[in-house]
């Protein structure tokens, strides 16, 4: 399968805690000018310094028009006797403006509990296009290129057989049956996942003149961290879904490439009301400075696209990094984030993925609120029951399982706010 043949341990990478490097964490409670936050009044420009190092340094900025742009909302189909009678289905499209006129158009599929208000939401990202997470004959087959190699996608192209060739990754029944939605759309609809800056998001956005990012400009995780923030604008400015889908509470959700995707997106967009990353490893929940497993180096040689430019300065020169990865899970602070690992996953480190919840504790602690509710790793296979930072590793591969979305779950019933 992919995750045996594409993400098992890559030979090249050190996976021996003996020679992981000493390092020295930047302390997110210090600010650049070397002073210690005293108070919390103090977090929200110290928030900033860390966010514009991000940009700066790691994922890229955002063009300012990107941001601020409209969207328009298609409705495609609908229909309250989807997944046996026990679902709604709503697929409807995005799109970016620019004048009044669309960019481009991302299509989305919603499965929703038959309830009579609007629901909470996990929103994610998939890799194989809407038709891979369910067998459902309804869902719109995807049309646009799409470079992962999985059945049924035949020279970059889905066909039929494409359809629930991901669907052990999607717990849809788990999920309608606790009362959330999923609202999920292809990455590719956004950026195509390949090392060209001629097409997809970015391709819209070049000042005159201009055919690539410039060093600190968006790569592709940032494109696809917008293009989730648009999805959520789009639903937030839309009466009739924000009649079924509660955009106050909405989880933004991902896994692996698209899990450092979440991350940022929580980071960028303040609305997420909760953020989940699975597996995300390296430029995710991972400490770069470990270089353990995939490294910064190993990372922006294999995906040229993924990071900004500026980013390539810190291959095999992790010290010289003015952030690393615990500062992404504190600018999420004090929204609850749930980081997974899996144990026969340590090309996305584990152990670093956990000690970034832990290094991010300190900054919900001076927002008022419990961190992670452990300094030492947990028994893999075990949840934790308190905090709004949590932590798991489960026994098995770079996936999502069934243990992953019942423990998100439970902790989605636990800390989201109120609906209103
Ligand atoms: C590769 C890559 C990882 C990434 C993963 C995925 O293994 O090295 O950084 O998380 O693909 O997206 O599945």
């Amino acid at each position: 399968t992919l995750s045996q043949t594409v993400f098992a341990d890559k030979p090249s990478a050190n996976y021996d805690e003996a020679k992981a490097p000493s390092y020295t964490l930047p302390d997110p409670l210090i600010d650049n000018s070397g002073k210690k936050l005293s108070d919390v009044s103090e977090w929200k420009s110290r928030r900033r310094e860390i966010l514009n190092l991000f940009e700066d340094q790691v994922y890229g900025r955002i063009p300012a028009e990107a941001t601020t742009c409209d969207v328009e909302v298609r409705v495609v189909e609908q229909t309250d006797d989807a997944l046996q009678g026990k679902a709604r289905r709503i697929q409807f499209e995005v799109a970016p403006l620019r004048n009044g006129k669309p960019l481009f158009r991302i299509g989305v599929l919603t499965y929703l509990p038959l309830t009579d208000h609007p629901a909470p939401c996990f929103l994610a990202l998939n890799f194989f296009g809407n038709q891979s997470v369910h067998a459902d004959p309804e869902i719109l087959l995807n049309k646009n290129w799409i470079g992962n190699k999985v059945d049924g996608v035949v020279d970059g192209r889905v066909t039929e057989a494409a359809r629930g060739v991901r669907s052990t990754r999607w717990d849809v029944e788990e999920i309608i049956g606790r009362g959330y939605g999923l609202v999920t759309a292809y990455y590719g609809d956004i950026d195509p996942d390949r090392h060209d800056f001629t097409d997809g998001a970015h391709s819209y956005f070049y000042s005159e003149g201009q055919t690539a990012p410039a060093a600190d400009e968006w790569g592709s995780i940032a494109a696809w961290a917008w293009g989730l923030s648009k999805i959520r604008q789009a639903i937030g400015e839309n009466p009739k879904l924000l009649a079924e889908i509660d955009s106050e509470r909405m989880i933004v959700f991902g896994h692996s490439r698209l899990g450092k995707t979440a991350l940022w997106a929580g980071a960028i967009d303040p609305k997420f009301a909760m953020i989940i990353s699975n597996d995300s490893g390296c430029g995710g929940a991972a400490l770069s400075s470990r270089a353990f497993g995939e490294t910064v180096g190993l990372i922006n040689r294999q995906f040229p696209h993924w990071f900004c430019d500026n980013f390539n300065k810190y291959n095999e020169n992790e010290s010289a990094l003015p952030v690393d990865q615990h500062e992404l899970i504190a600018l999420c602070a004090p929204r609850p984030v749930y980081v997974a690992s899996a144990q026969g996953d340590r090309w996305a480190d584990p152990r670093g993925e956990f000690l970034a919840c832990l290094h991010a504790s300190p900054v919900y602690e001076l927002l008022g609120v419990a961190g992670l509710p452990a300094d030492k790793m947990p028994m893999a296979g075990t949840t934790m029951s308190t905090g709004r930072l949590n932590y798991h590793i489960r026994p098995g591969g770079h996936d999502v399982q069934a243990f992953d979305w019942r423990a998100y779950l439970t902790f989605a019933d636990r800390l989201l706010p109120e609906r209103r």
